[in-house]
């Protein structure tokens, strides 16, 4: 496809530069990675492989507008401008979103309506009607982004966010969203030969992305995009690259992957999830309680977010937890290394170990950190006393 397009590809903050070497390998040019998320430029059909490759991403944004504005009638007026009927029929229906940073407008909700009739005007001068709106299930969703002085207009080619890879039947108690948790493993450098463990699996997000990573499975190749809507689809340019998506596909491959948690009703949802993906003989599930389990091999990577507590009572539970996973963790699974996500930093601070890096993740908006903890045989342990408190930097 020729010509060069423009993308933001949005991602959950901490893992920009994961997103950026993901891009980078995808032969993205102008790679930029800013807070939340990457500015890169190529062909349309890069934005395609965008989709349908990054494990990361959130949103992949196209850029058709751009301008410096100071009023909100300017801000109408960019809208106007571009042709909006050229890039999707006036059947579609349609949602605009906008966010801001310190724009100087009183409403967003206002700017929202103001763009929206920018685009059915748009419309109306050109055939006379205008596409209909659906906040819930719209086919087309526009993007538009103010900062204190410019104005993006982007149109969303993934439509439904990234992380929705059309396999989960079955979410379970906070489940993590596939993106995170895949962001998650990029960042422990787990490679598909070396053993992995999530001892608290929960609905198997983890494992499931692990999985789906070994078989070298494309995270998109199971669900449609929002560019597939757009006036300009390229159904042959995107029929070669699932295709060679398809065909790159190893399922085949021996995986040392293994997850157990305490409740067999989650490991039930683990095992739904990776029946669908068709990827459940690559894991070994197994119901166990973390702090009693021997490790399944003689030394690997555990990726795990364990249970965390937003009620007083769920926080004293767990404040025993942590310093009993500690414990586990030195006592059974030296020659491992762990990577543990955790919001709570005094709670990650009782497990008793110290933490090698602790690299800031958001699930969502809660700020967590993901520590990591090389468990080698005596060497980790804090200097005794080795209370709640030895000053950990964030
Ligand atoms: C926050 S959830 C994990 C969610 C998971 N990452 C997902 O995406 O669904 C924490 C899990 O830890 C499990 N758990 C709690 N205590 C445990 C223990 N002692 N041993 C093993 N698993 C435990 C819970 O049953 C729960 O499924």
């Amino acid at each position: 496809m020729p010509g060069s397009a423009h993308f933001f590809a949005s991602c959950p903050r901490g893992l920009e530069s994961v997103l950026a070497r993901e891009l980078t390998a995808l032969a993205a040019s102008d790679v930029k990675a800013v807070d939340g998320g990457v500015h890169f430029s190529g062909a349309l059909a890069l934005g395609y492989a965008a989709n349908l490759h990054s494990r990361v991403a959130s949103r992949v944004l196209w850029r058709v507008g751009q301008s410096r504005y100071r009023t909100d009638q300017d801000i109408y007026d960019v809208s106007r401008r571009l042709d909006w009927p050229a890039w999707f029929s006036v059947d579609r229906t349609l949602r605009v979103n906008v966010s801001a940073i310190k724009a100087p407008v009183k409403s967003l909700d206002f700017i929202t309506l103001r763009i929206k009739d920018a685009i059915c005007d748009a419309f109306r001068a050109h055939n006379g009607g205008r596409p209909s709106i659906d906040t819930h299930a719209p086919d087309v969703r526009v993007h538009a982004f103010l900062t204190a002085s410019d104005l993006t207009l982007y149109l969303d080619t993934s439509g439904e966010p990234l992380f929705k890879r059309g396999y989960r039947r079955e979410a379970g108690d906070a489940p993590l969203r596939e993106n995170l948790a895949a962001g998650m493993l990029a960042l422990s450098g787990w490679t598909p030969d070396v053993a992995l463990l999530d001892p608290m699996c929960g609905s198997g997000t983890i494992l499931c992305e692990a999985a789906q990573m070994a078989a070298n499975r494309a995270p998109g190749i199971g669900r449609a995009f929002g560019f597939e809507k757009f006036l300009n689809f390229d159904a042959q340019t995107w029929d070669a690259l699932r295709n060679i998506a398809y065909a790159s596909e190893n399922n085949s491959i021996k995986t040392n992957i293994y997850g157990s948690d305490l409740r067999g009703d989650a490991l039930q949802l683990a095992r739904a999830n990776l029946e669908e993906l068709d990827l459940v003989t690559k894991v070994t599930l197994k119901q166990a309680n973390v702090f009693e389990m021997p490790p399944p091999a003689p030394s690997g990577i555990i990726v795990t977010n364990p249970p965390y507590g937003v009620r007083m009572e769920d926080r004293d539970d767990l404040a025993a937890f942590y310093p009993k996973l500690g414990d586990a963790l030195k006592k059974n699974f030296s020659g491992w290394t762990a990577y543990i996500l955790s919001s709570d930093m005094q709670l990650a601070k009782r497990i008793g170990l110290a933490a090698s890096k602790r690299t800031p993740l958001f699930n969502g908006a809660l700020e967590c950190r993901l520590f990591e903890y090389k468990l080698v045989a005596g060497s980790m342990r804090r200097a005794k006393p080795a209370p709640v408190a030895t000053p950990v930097q964030d």
